[in-house]
């Protein structure tokens, strides 16, 4: 039988980490792979989740079933993290799930047992699984138009002419922060038009929250969301804390969908509780434990504030550094938007050509439509990158 299967496509990042892995040179530079990395090029553990850790471990006496829609402490913790009072806890369903990965898969499946011919719409560009899901459910796909490669910011006249076109029964996907891969934000006016434009359309928001804390503080990258909450009968959020917690292995993340009564909520915690025991049964516990030490103890909370502000720091000092050595490099300002978005990504729609140029010659390893990790930059290979630019462009 497994003769007869189709052949995939290896994923191209992961492809790409295998060419990189087996790059013998020294100066090689990796922009590509889409997890932080310090200025020594680690990916580190977070000292709040050592200490929280360490905790878990000198106290915790079972390691037995959580329930199926994992623990109530991590979606009193997270619900509280991702909603503040925008919106009537009991009008919440909610369920751990293994990733944000995950939590979009079980929040477009509960779309879809409600509204099976619903379409997905998806930003133009955005994070390729967010098409990969969809397509992988039989979703029909819809592209709203997002970015403008002029301007470096988002079109956002093209975006809500697009999603005035949505319909009850549809899914709609928004970035919370950190929009990947662009790192072009909706300011909080635009997030109350796009509740003007859902509230009309009666579509159902989904919110991939992936980065808070990555943009402008973990309370004010979810200010847009909450919007939605605030002001639409339902909604739904898909929070991963892969990147927010550094915990990427641990696959620690929450899928919420916001009812518009509690009542109908209970049906959706049904749902979404059912689709846990159908997939993958129980969530992780191990990740969820330490996010909620964290989250609730408020030296902790107060502290992986502080780390979190230390990335975003200096995430946007890489910015600025890089626009600041290829204004000298290239003697233009042809990348200066990079310096006002946020977030790890940015893209410099490279072309493939373009792309394996800087890889084979400079060692400088991109992925799709040039998209860069500002954290994979540091003091020493800036002025690199902007030489291996400045000499292919
Ligand atoms: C936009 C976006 N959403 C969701 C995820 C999900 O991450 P994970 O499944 O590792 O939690 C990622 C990870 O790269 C992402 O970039």
């Amino acid at each position: 039988m497994l003769n007869a299967l189709p052949i995939r496509d290896p994923d191209p990042i992961i492809r790409l980490m295998q060419i990189y892995q087996a790059d013998t040179r020294a100066n090689k530079i990796d922009l590509g792979v889409g997890v932080y990395r310090d200025a020594f090029g680690t990916t580190p553990i977070f000292r709040t989740v050592k200490a929280a850790e360490e905790l878990i471990l000198a106290t915790q006496e079972t390691k037995s079933y959580v329930g199926l829609g994992g623990d109530p402490a991590f979606h009193a913790a997270t619900r509280d993290l991702v909603f503040g009072s925008s919106v009537d806890a009991e009008r919440i369903a909610a369920v751990a799930v293994p990733g944000g990965s995950s939590a979009i898969r079980q929040l477009l499946d509960l779309a879809r047992m409600a509204s099976p011919m619903g379409r997905i719409w998806i930003s133009d560009p955005s994070w390729p699984n967010h098409a990969g899901i969809s397509e992988a459910i039989g979703a029909p796909i819809w592209r709203y138009r997002y970015y403008d490669r002029e301007t470096g910011s988002v079109d956002f006249d093209a975006m809500m002419d697009d999603l005035s076109e949505s319909s009850p029964g549809d899914v709609v996907i928004l970035h919370a922060s950190c929009h990947n891969p662009t790192g072009a934000d909706l300011d909080l006016d635009q997030w109350d038009a796009v509740a003007d434009v859902l509230g009309q359309t009666g579509a159902m928001a989904l919110v991939d929250a992936a980065y808070l804390g990555f943009g402008q503080g973990v309370i004010a990258d979810t200010e847009g969301l909450r919007t939605l909450a605030e002001r639409l009968p339902q909604m739904m959020v898909a929070l991963s804390g892969s990147k927010i917690f550094g915990m990427y292995r641990e696959r620690v993340a929450m899928a919420f969908a916001v009812a518009e009564t509690p009542k109908i909520a209970r049906v959706a915690q049904a749902g979404l509780v059912s689709l846990n025991r159908l997939n993958f049964a129980f969530p992780p516990d191990h990740g969820a434990r330490v996010a909620t030490e964290i989250l609730t103890d408020a030296e902790m909370r107060a502290d992986w504030e502080a780390e979190l502000g230390d990335m975003r720091k200096r995430i946007a000092s890489n910015r600025i550094a890089l626009v600041g050595a290829l204004e000298i490099a290239l003697g233009s300002d042809r990348f200066a938007y990079l310096a006002e978005q946020r977030g790890l990504f940015s893209i410099l729609g490279f072309d493939d050509a373009l792309l394996n140029r800087l890889r084979e010659t400079h060692g400088v390893y991109m992925v799709e439509d040039g998209r860069l990790n500002m954290a994979g930059l540091t003091d020493e290979n800036i002025p690199l990158v902007a030489a291996a630019f400045a000499a292919e462009l």
